[in-house]
């Protein structure tokens, strides 16, 4: 299958995204931010999921309507920052599995390190969402694809906010079976692998670290 590659320009998304990337925005509205357009952005990732019939009496009269056919989710955060991610997509899908997969990318290299990884037991049973605010090179999101397709869940999608073109470029020719969704494509990467104009190290804005 081919990649695909869906940008979500809704005005919502794009509204909350430039106080996000806003240098004068706290650690505590990042962090909310962060996770309202992970909601907004579940909406629109969990489009595809399918439905079934089932009959229920409303206070009218009998009628036939849609439930979701029994799809099992489960959201998979790469650490540290998709973690903040997480509460905006339970809101919608409260019931999915959360899986961690933890890497940072060495500061000399930028080559992601693997240092936890924990997936939910029937995973393949379930299709994935793996989370991760920003797709820079590609490296983190390419290793924890990797790694979950190990345990052969029943599909995958990656979910960020902000891409590199680098990024995804790299990512579709890794796993060109992945679904891409992000919330905007930037222009580039700096010479410490940076996305410009970005919003600087998510990490380190969700959680207050520097
Ligand atoms: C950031 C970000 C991604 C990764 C993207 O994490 O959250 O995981 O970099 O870069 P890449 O596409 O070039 O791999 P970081 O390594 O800074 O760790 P943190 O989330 O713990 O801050
Ligand atoms: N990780 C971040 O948090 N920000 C970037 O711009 C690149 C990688």
């Amino acid at each position: 299958m081919d990649n695909k590659i869906f940008v979500m320009d809704h005005p919502l998304i794009q509204h909350k995204l430039t106080f996000l990337r806003d240098k004068n925005t706290g650690t505590k509205e990042f962090r909310e931010l962060v996770s309202e357009i992970a909601t907004l952005m579940c909406y629109e990732a969990t489009r595809d999921l399918p439905l079934m019939d089932v009959e229920i009496e409303t206070p009218m009269c009998k009628a036939t309507t849609k439930v979701i056919a029994g799809r099992k989710l489960a959201f998979v955060p790469i650490l540290r920052a998709g973690l903040g991610m997480v509460d905006g997509m339970l809101q919608l899908v409260p019931s999915a599995k959360v899986g961690h997969i933890g890497l940072y990318r060495d500061h000399e290299t930028h080559l992601p390190v693997e240092y936890y990884n924990k997936l939910p037991p029937d995973i393949e049973e379930r299709d994935v969402i793996v989370l991760d605010p920003m797709l820079a090179t590609g490296g983190s999101a390419i290793d924890a694809i990797t790694i979950v397709k190990r345990s052969n869940p029943k599909s995958i999608k990656f979910l960020c906010i902000i891409a590199a073109p680098e990024g995804l470029k790299a990512l579709s020719e890794a796993h060109p079976d992945v679904q891409i969704y992000c919330a905007a494509v930037d222009e580039k990467l700096n010479e410490n692998c940076y996305i410009l104009p970005g919003l600087g190290d998510a990490g380190d804005r969700i959680f207050g670290t520097k």
